[in-house]
């Protein structure tokens, strides 16, 4: 890892971290907003976020972010919990408080996740057949168990190749949710993890170790994606020689 611009960045096996020792949440959003303006006049980009507690203030400062071209960005999600959109557990919700009503999207760019309806395994289909066959930028954390997106350790999901929405039985509440599957993030073109706090360190450590699986760490399915982390995060990261 090299020292530059007050923050740390480096890389490894195919993945980049970026660390940045103050202000994650703006530096994430940086990052992301010009990640998130097509090149060409004519051209549309996919995005799908992810819920959890890291992306928030991220997603708050994207809001405020001027590269983003919003009329231009189709929004997909990668997980939801099966419970009503303005549920405080929705993914939905959370994204449409900090980041969709807050900006100028045409309300048919957003594409909801539906696992609130009977049958999830009809939505999880009926989402797939919705969804872009390969996304521009895929935002993902990281649970401190190592899950990603709802592909928890040792759940089936990991290993689906075919499927790229499917149901699943979480092992944390809420627990009937949809997610992407490990073939969305490895179409993926940009992979973005967002993880901060010193309890995420160990899972940040084994998802960029050379040893291990997916089905132990499911983050390890998004090593070569951008990991944008903070200090504490990324303490058990052994620093590269200058
Ligand atoms: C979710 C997620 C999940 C999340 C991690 C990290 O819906 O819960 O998409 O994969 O990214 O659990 O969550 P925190 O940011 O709360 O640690």
């Amino acid at each position: 890892m090299s020292a530059g611009h007050g923050g740390v960045a480096g890389s490894g096996a195919g993945y980049q971290i970026i660390v940045r020792p103050e202000g994650f949440a703006t530096a994430a959003a940086t990052f992301l907003g010009r990640k998130l303006r097509p090149a060409a006049p004519d051209e549309t980009l996919s995005v799908a976020l992810s819920g959890g507690t890291t992306p928030g203030p991220v997603y708050e400062a994207l809001a405020r972010a001027s590269q983003p071209r919003w009329d231009r960005l189709d929004v997909y999600f990668a997980d939801e919990r099966a419970v009503p959109p303005d549920d405080p557990e929705s993914n939905y919700r959370l994204v449409r408080e900090t980041l969709l009503d807050r900006v100028p999207i045409p309300p048919a760019r957003v594409h909801r996740m539906p696992a609130d309806g009977e049958d999830l395994d009809e939505a999880a289909l009926a989402y797939e057949r919705a969804f872009p066959p390969r996304l521009d930028v895929l935002v993902l954390g990281l649970g401190t168990d190592g899950h990603t997106a709802s592909l928890f350790p040792g759940d089936p999901a990991v290993d689906e190749w075919d499927r790229r929405i499917v149901a699943v039985e979480a092992p944390a509440e809420p627990r009937r949710r949809l997610t992407i599957t490990p073939r969305v993030i490895a179409g993926a073109h940009l992979i973005v993890v967002l993880a901060r706090g010193e309890y995420k360190m160990t899972a940040v450590r084994r998802a960029l170790s050379s040893a291990g699986t997916p089905e132990e760490v499911p983050g390890r399915l998004a090593r070569r994606g951008v990991w944008i982390l903070d200090t504490h995060a990324a303490g058990g990261l052994v620093p590269a020689r200058p």
